[in-house]
């Protein structure tokens, strides 16, 4: 059989993909592999959402150069974000490109391979649809125990530093009779934990007057065989009581939920578009908190958006005190050609961004090790992912609230849930011994 290397960036909607692209190319007898030296075909799966995203895949494509020189008859694609940004423009910046393949053509990757295979040459397909993808993906998953299963695609909020909305097109969701049966053939597979993903998985069935995020939820929790069951992204303007309902009365629904705050400045979050100020956001919190005692509470955090003032920045400090996240992931704001942020007068100059995300980062660290120090002593019920990268004696799982934990290993088996009494408490890990 011959071999296809997917190179993945970017978030969980990439992961999934990337699943059910190597799916597509088994079909047409090209089997997954890790490793460059042995690809017929090296396809990157981008993102585009920084610029540093974008950077990084020219970095890429320039090191693919010298492998295509050496193997003329590999086949080479871009696909994802940038793929439908910058489509067949980047044919002028990296020439031994074979094919460009948007997000909306996810579908045709097999067929562009035979093109290309049968001699064709450079190839862009990058129109975006207000379709939901066909349902035909056999997905070749690559998590241990945790399977991806997208539920909707696109979005339409328009946050205005975010390219998404351009490279990803209109929100669609899938049907919720599609999503059952792949959860259903994901836990048939064996994977005990399932991920509902989408940009903004909140609003999904918007419009359609059917089943709305909640129900769907509620659905995928009876399943049998269900370990835990997780989902991404939610955003706090369209976080509804039902759905806080729903996880607080759930079997398997793990008590994370991931709400990008984005910042802690109502006039920088009204700039921003997001459609909430930093009280309802705290106030979602408090209700989230009092529905569901145990949940994690993540998050993402742009520094040095357009006009951000040192007492705006503050504002994001005092909101990560009090929210008293999990975790966030925190960003240099980067404009975005075409997002309407980018054209905003006051953009913060880089070094007081930095200053500002270092600030961020230490304050957000010193409250991750203080929520973390509440698990010490207690029993942590952990889903057995395998050894650890950095000693196959020990051995690493994932609690319901998502964190880390470390142990040495004894006769646990991967997928199984285990008991493991917390002993040290890191900003990033658990550590302790199986009870
Ligand atoms: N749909 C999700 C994720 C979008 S991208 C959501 O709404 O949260 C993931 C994160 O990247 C965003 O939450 C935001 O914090 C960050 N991001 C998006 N555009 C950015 C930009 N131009 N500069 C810096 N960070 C950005
Ligand atoms: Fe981007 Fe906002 Fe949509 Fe998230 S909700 S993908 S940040 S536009
Ligand atoms: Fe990046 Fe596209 Fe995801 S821009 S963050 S890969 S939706």
């Amino acid at each position: 059989m011959n071999k296809a290397l997917i190179e993945v960036y970017g978030c969980q909607m990439n992961a999934a993909e990337a699943e059910r692209m190597a799916g597509e190319l088994e079909r047409i007898g090209y089997e997954p592999t890790d490793s460059r030296d042995d690809a017929d075909v090296i396809i990157l799966h981008t993102c585009c959402v920084r610029e540093s995203a974008e950077e990084k895949i020219y970095g890429k494509l320039g090191e693919l150069k010298g492998l295509k020189r050496q193997r003329p008859n590999l086949i080479l694609g871009i696909s994802g974000c940038m793929a439908q940004k910058e489509a067949a423009s980047l044919f002028k910046r990296a020439p031994h490109l074979d094919f460009v393949l948007g997000t909306g053509e996810l579908t045709k990757l097999a067929d562009m391979v035979q093109l290309i295979a049968d001699g064709h040459k450079r190839i862009a397909a990058t129109t975006l649809t207000d379709e939901p993808p066909p349902e035909r993906a056999f997905p070749i998953r690559r998590g241990a125990v945790s399977a991806w299963i997208p539920i909707m695609y696109g979005c339409d909020n328009f946050c205005t530093y975010c390219i998404v909305p351009y490279v990803r097109g209109r929100e669609r969701s899938r049907s919720p009779k599609d999503i059952i049966a792949e959860a259903e053939a994901a836990l048939a597979e064996g994977y005990g934990e399932l991920t509902l993903l989408g940009q903004n998985v909140n609003s999904y069935g918007k419009g359609s007057g059917g089943v709305d995020f909640a129900d769907l939820l509620a659905a995928v929790d009876k399943l049998d065989e269900l370990k835990r069951l997780r989902f991404m992204t939610s955003h706090p303007k369209d976080t509804s009581d039902r759905l806080i309902k729903v996880m607080a009365e759930g079997e398997h629904i793990a008590p994370h939920i991931h709400l990008p705050a984005q910042h802690g400045s109502d006039s920088i979050l009204k700039a921003m578009n997001r459609g909430y100020t930093a009280a309802h956001y705290l106030a979602l919190v408090k209700k989230i908190r009092a529905a569901v005692p145990r949940v994690a509470l993540t998050t993402d955090i742009i520094v040095g958006f357009p006009g951000e003032t040192e007492e705006d920045f503050r504002q994001t400090l005092d909101l990560v005190r009090k929210a008293r996240f999990d975790a966030a992931y925190t960003f240099l704001y980067s404009p975005r050609s075409g997002t309407r942020a980018a054209d905003f007068p006051n953009q913060v100059p880089e070094e007081v961004k930095k200053r500002r995300l270092a600030e961020l980062m230490d304050a957000q660290n010193a409250v991750s090790l203080s929520v973390n120090e509440t698990y010490l002593g207690q029993t942590a019920e952990v889903l057995v992912e395998g050894a650890s990268k950095s000693d196959p004696a020990v051995w690493t799982g994932r609690t319901d609230t998502g964190k880390i934990v470390l142990w040495p290993h004894q006769n646990e088996k991967i997928g199984e849930l285990a008991q493991v009494i917390v002993e040290k408490c890191q900003t990033w890990v658990l550590k302790g011994r199986l009870k």
